[in-house]
Order: C-alpha cells, then sequence, then structure tokens
C-alpha cells in the first residue's frame, strides 16, 4: 500500500535518460523522458514511476484528468529576497533610459538596498513567504536565492536569515554580498572588498546561512581581480562559487567562472562558443535567464545552440529580481527560452528541471522523477508537454506535490 498514486495523465515527464547521470547536455539536453502510467510514491519519495505505478494500492489518489505530470520547476538563479518596486524604471526604460544609465543615477540595485534597510526583519520575512506563495503557486517547488540587496555585514545576515523561513519550497542560498558597491563605499572599494572577504563572508559560513558565493561581475560592478578575489576567499571557506557573467559586455565572467571552479556561470549574453567549450571542460553548467534578456531588450543573445553542440549542460531560470526580471513564473521562462534563446520545447523542460536542479547542487534529490527521489511534482492542465511554452502568459500549473504531499491544488 503506497501513500499516493498519481494516474490518468496524458504523459508523465520524468526528466530522466536511462544511464545518463545528469546534468543533461547535448543530444541529452531534450531527454524529457516521456512515459505513460503513473507515480507512486511513499514516505515523501518516488518509489514507482510509469505503468508498473498503476498496479499499486494506493491510500489516496491524484487524478491528472489528462494532464502533463512532471517535476518541480527548479528556479535556480532568483534575487528573492527584496522589498518594495521599481516599476517606475521599468517604464523609463521603456522610454529608453539603459539599465546602466538607471543605476548610475542611483537607481537599480541601490535603490533596492535603501528599502530593504529600511524594512524590518518582520517585513522581510512576510516578503519573502509572499514570494515564495508565489513560486508554489507556478509550480517551482525549489528554488536557489541570493541576497544583495542589504551590502553590509548586517543587512546581508539579516537578508539570508529571512530566507530561512519554513515553507514548502526548498531554498537554497547564496551570499551576494558582492552585487554592488554601497554608497558609504563608494570612494573606498577596497573597504567594501575586504568588508566582504574578512568579515561578511566568514559570518555567513559560521552561521551556516548560505552554500554558495556569487559575485556580479560586470563595468560598473566589479571587475575580475576582484571577483576573483572574492570567490576565492569564499571558496576557501566552503562556500562554492557562482558568477553573474559576461551579461551586459564581454567581461570575461565565464573564464572567471571556470578558473574558480563555480558550479554555475549566468547570463551569458556575450559568451562564445570557446567560452562554452572552457565551461564544459571545466563542469560549469550554463545558467541562461531569458526573462532579463526580455526585460532589458537585449539585442545580445547567449549561445545557447553552440553549447548543446558542444555538450555544455544548459540550465534556465528566471532571475526573478525587482530590476531586470520581476516575474517567478518558470512556465514563462520555457516560453522565452525557445522564443528567445532558441532552445526546443524539450530542452527548455530539462533546463528547467533536473539541470536547474544540478544548477542549485540538489540535482540528487529532486528535479527528476526516478525511483528513490524527493517526490516533488506538479500536474500541468495541457495535454501536449508543447503547450507548457507555446500557451504563454498563463498559469497552467493544476497541482503541486511537494516531499509527497499536495500543497497547491490538490483535485481528485
Ligand atoms: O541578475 N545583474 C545583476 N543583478 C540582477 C539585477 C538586480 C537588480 O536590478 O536589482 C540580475 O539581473
Ligand atoms: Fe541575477
Amino acid at each position: 500500500m503506497v501513500d499516493l498514486l498519481v494516474r490518468n495523465a496524458s504523459r508523465i515527464l520524468t526528466c530522466a535518460v536511462d544511464g545518463v547521470s545528469p546534468p543533461l547536455g547535448g543530444r541529452h539536453q531534450a531527454g524529457i523522458g516521456a512515459v505513460t502510467g503513473g507515480v507512486a510514491i511513499e514516505g515523501g519519495r518516488i518509489v514507482e514511476v510509469g505503468p508498473e505505478a498503476l498496479e499499486a494500492d494506493a491510500k489516496e489518489v491524484v487524478d491528472a484528468q489528462g494532464g502533463i505530470v512532471m517535476p518541480g520547476f527548479v528556479d535556480c538563479h532568483t534575487h528573492t529576497v527584496f522589498v518594495g518596486s521599481r516599476a517606475d524604471e521599468f517604464e523609463q526604460r521603456a522610454k529608453g533610459l539603459s539599465y546602466t544609465e538607471i543605476a548610475l543615477r542611483g537607481g537599480g540595485i541601490r535603490r533596492s538596498m535603501e528599502m530593504l534597510r529600511e524594512a524590518s526583519d518582520d517585513e522581510l520575512a512576510a516578503a519573502v513567504r509572499r514570494h515564495l506563495d508565489g513560486f508554489l503557486a507556478l509550480g517551482t517547488t525549489t528554488i536557489e536565492a541570493k541576497s544583495g540587496y542589504g551590502l553590509s555585514l548586517e543587512h546581508e545576515l539579516r537578508s539570508l536569515r529571512a530566507l530561512g523561513v519554513e515553507h514548502p519550497v526548498e531554498v537554497v542560498r547564496t551570499c551576494l554580498a558582492a552585487h554592488a558597491i554601497p554608497p558609504e563605499f563608494s570612494t573606498d572599494r577596497k573597504g567594501y572588498i575586504d568588508l566582504v572577504r574578512r568579515e561578511i563572508l566568514p559570518a555567513v559560513r559560521k552561521e551556516g546561512l548560505a552554500q554558495y558565493c556569487d559575485v556580479f561581475h560586470e563595468k560598473g560592478a566589479f571587475n575580475f581581480a576582484e571577483a576573483e578575489r572574492i570567490l576565492l576567499t569564499g571558496k576557501k571557506l566552503g562556500l562554492r562559487a557562482r558568477v553573474h557573467a559576461d551579461q551586459l559586455s564581454r567581461s570575461g565572467g565565464t573564464r572567471l567562472a571556470c578558473r574558480v571552479g563555480a558550479i554555475t556561470a549566468d547570463h551569458l549574453e556575450f559568451c562564445t562558443r570557446d567560452d562554452a567549450v572552457a565551461m564544459r571542460r571545466a563542469g560549469v553548467m550554463a545558467v541562461l535567464l531569458p526573462a532579463a534578456n526580455h526585460f532589458l531588450n537585449q539585442e545580445e543573445r547567449p549561445p545557447a545552440r553552440a553549447m548543446i553542440t558542444v555538450s555544455c549542460p544548459i540550465a534556465v531560470a528566471t532571475d526573478f529580481n525587482p530590476g531586470s526580471a520581476p516575474t517567478q513564473s518558470m512556465p514563462l521562462v520555457l516560453n522565452m527560452a525557445v522564443v528567445r534563446f532558441g532552445l526546443s520545447v524539450a530542452e527548455a523542460i530539462v533546463g528547467a528541471t533536473i539541470n536547474a536542479a544540478c544548477a542549485a547542487g540538489v540535482g540528487k534529490t529532486v528535479g527528476s522523477l526516478e525511483i528513490g527521489k524527493q517526490a516533488d511534482l506538479i500536474i500541468c492542465d495541457v495535454a501536449d508537454y508543447r503547450d507548457l511554452a507555446y500557451r504563454a502568459g498563463g498559469n497552467p500549473v493544476r497541482t503541486v506535490i511537494k516531499k509527497g504531499e499536495v500543497v497547491v491544488g490538490g483535485a481528485r
């Protein structure tokens, strides 16, 4: 007798390829592993997938009503801890101002920093909870989330603590103290970098507040040498690197990610085929963020097809943040990954599930529907998996199951 059986799916996307260990690169990037049958769950884990699962007696049955059953989305790049809105900047950009120009005028990350510093701990926790509710409703069951709007010892720690709230959405935390130089250090860059390396990262480590250390490597943010110093300090402390790389200019962030053994390099609009080869060799995954590319109306696109040709595995994510990507929707990201970056729907789905789980460092427990894995799955109101990316703008997710519990929907 199993605890829960999901049946009557048009297809189950396992997002696993027999005999291939993830992340899935090259031709396996499209490995959605569509099967028929059911998913049987016991003790919060998957105990059977496919036609055999239907033979199990179950305490509870969830009828997928001919929809698509697949792993919960993993959003492997988000800036979830912020308060307030920057809708005015969105409008200014639509009138022709650039992201960089707005930042130079005191907008951008710095404005979110001011709002965050003014918010109480309770307000921060409430904002995070609201955001996590938003993710869950859209079928995202695990996220990676960065700090980066605190930019001081006190406020970076407060941000990371706020991400520790109890919620069905699991959160993998990253310290992005190196997101921007805060105003109190505007004439002393080195002073801020020293603070990050000598105080913020060690304190984060000591309190066990993050697993990763990220840097915004970009003109106007942190240069190669600065970013490298910060990432190597993080690495020594046991915080593996992630890099905001080659987004707005060709600044070499991808190579930096390879050099420091980062788990991912993210954005990558200015990355080349050679960079993709270097990433594959160094085992650095590519995280593409099509919603940021869309919101900034950027003409440059990452070389996604070349990445697939050279077998560099791709993950896709929202980049959820108040400036360049105010969306939490992975279904929308699937659409944009197809339209803007030229992925097939299947490649995008793998990028949003198993590859994203690997990019967040949780590929062994979530991201695919396989025996022994955590039972994180969603039922979508579409009969054809391609509809997930094709019918953009709505929410196709009807039911969300997290660790074997129905947490959204629950039509039986
Ligand atoms: O990933 N690139 C830097 N950070 C964010 C944007 C942050 C913001 O504008 O608030 C990003 O796009
Ligand atoms: Fe980002």
